[in-house]
């Protein structure tokens, strides 16, 4: 039996991440834009001990097929992911807070300033998902008609992190000395400018603010594809994996962490949190039973409509109840690659028609029905099998359904040694066991 501890990340959606989550939902039918629920929500987390509280993010609405997209909360009435963390990091007081934002749409002056103050307003509890987009509904918000491509949105990226890496070590740790004896306010000695002049920026400064209490935000990222593997390999300190089975987890986790010695970083500088949902019952039947009543519920044009967008196919004028035809796949993905081949994976194994096509998948997740025991005994054999170092949980039923996972599935992880009992740090990177970097400059 290993003790190595479970990581676990919350992938918070206010009424829950189940297509039909929120017609069952206990919250506030206006959740979405209720910072008291929000901060309700994190708070019930951080109960859990949850190292992580996660806000996805897109900036953009759906601009079209809105008779579609009106059946479905995830999309057009939602908070400004910083902004709520802000107002989350002063109810909270050890969870860690991190949100997405896109190397397409920012600039990396924006993201370093905007993430090293979230950091000092959670006093180290920072993190940043680092992703390039996925949809044109975004690029349009930004000047631009689509995303470019695929391979060139991480080319974007990496060029952006490494700006925004530099401009979190403008000031060394120790720059602010704040002595009225001498009217010093800092160092200037201690000061170092980011020159820059690359291919989509060009910048000459440095940060107005000082070095945050984690030396730098923690890096997230979630590509699956080989470009974005590479760029995880490279940058990444907790990557969400969104692998289906054991065996491709296992997969997934062997080929990443074989990626870092190339950067010269070891295996346990990056900590891989697989996809879970979990449905909780005092049988597995039971919870299955509660399972299937919420996949009943998915409105077929939502159930359609989420399969289209990542197959990046319209699939709408199909007949529900018969098997996708494999000439329906497009022969390549520009938006989330992972997902793409998913969808396209069950249609060319499984044959299932639209309606168990739509039902069947899980966007970059594993739901898993079953009691307290058998759920433990899952996620220790994915953590003991090295397919994960922790589990990126999302709910299909928020708040119900994190408050099971809390009162029942905890206390077993706990009882057997594999989760913490009480917080032992303050930081984010002292949740994860992650290094505090050094800043660049100091001697
Ligand atoms: C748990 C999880 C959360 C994600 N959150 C976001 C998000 O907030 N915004 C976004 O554009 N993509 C999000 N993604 C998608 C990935 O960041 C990535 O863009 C996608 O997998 C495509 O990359 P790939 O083609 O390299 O696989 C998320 C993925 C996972 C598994």
């Amino acid at each position: 039996m290993t003790n190595r501890q479970i990581h676990l990340g919350l992938l918070a959606q206010p009424q829950g991440d189940h297509p039909a989550g929120w017609l069952k939902s206990r919250a506030p039918l206006d959740a979405a834009t209720d910072i008291d629920y929000y901060r309700s929500v994190a708070q019930l987390a951080e109960q859990g001990l949850f190292d992580l509280f996660f806000i996805a993010d897109t900036p953009a609405t759906r601009t079209d097929n809105l008779h579609v997209h009106s059946r479905n909360p995830e999309y057009n009435n939602r908070f400004e992911p910083i902004t709520l963390l802000s107002a989350i990091a002063g109810a909270t007081h050890h969870i860690g807070l991190g949100a997405t934002a896109s190397t397409s749409f920012y600039e990396p002056y924006n993201i370093a300033r905007l993430f090293a103050s979230l950091d000092h307003i959670s006093h180290g509890r920072a993190g940043w998902n680092i992703v390039t987009s996925a949809n044109d509904y975004a690029a349009r918000n930004y000047g631009l008609d689509k995303l470019p491509p695929h391979d060139e949105r991480y080319v974007k990226a990496h060029e952006f992190y490494k700006l925004v890496e530099s401009l979190w070590d403008t000031w060394e740790d120790d720059a602010f000395v704040y002595d009225r004896e001498s009217v010093t306010y800092y160092d200037p000695a201690k000061y170092h400018v980011t020159e820059h002049e690359g291919k989509y920026f060009k910048l000459f400064g440095g940060l107005n603010i000082r070095r945050t209490p984690q030396g730098r935000p923690v890096i997230i990222q979630a590509g699956s594809s080989e470009t974005g593997k590479n760029f995880a390999a490279e940058t990444a300190e907790v990557v969400f994996a969104s692998d289906p089975t054991l065996a491709a987890g296992k997969k997934f986790y062997a080929d990443l962490k074989g990626r870092l010695a190339q950067f010269g970083r070891s295996p346990d500088d990056l900590k891989i949190l697989a996809g879970l949902s979990v449905m909780v019952g005092e049988s597995e039947a039971e919870a299955q039973e509660k399972y299937q009543e919420l996949q009943r519920l998915i409105h077929p044009d939502v159930g359609i409509m989420r399969l289209s967008a990542d197959l990046e196919t319209d699939l709408s004028k199909l007949p529900l109840d018969e098997p996708v035809p494999v000439s329906m796949i497009p022969a390549k993905a520009n938006f989330h690659q992972s997902y793409f081949n998913m969808i396209a994976e069950m249609i060319r194994a499984q044959k299932l028609t639209l309606r168990q096509l739509y039902a069947a998948y899980e966007r970059g997740k594993v739901t898993l029905c079953g009691t307290p025991v058998s759920i433990a005994d899952h996620m220790m054999e994915w953590m003991e099998s090295d397919a994960a170092d922790g589990f990126m949980m999302s709910f299909h039923v928020v708040p119900d359904d994190l408050s099971d996972f809390i009162t029942k599935v905890v206390p077993e992880l706990q009882r057997r040694g594999v989760y913490r009992k009480a917080y032992s740090g303050n930081t984010l990177r002292e949740h994860l066991g992650l290094t505090r970097p050094a800043n660049r400059h100091s001697r």
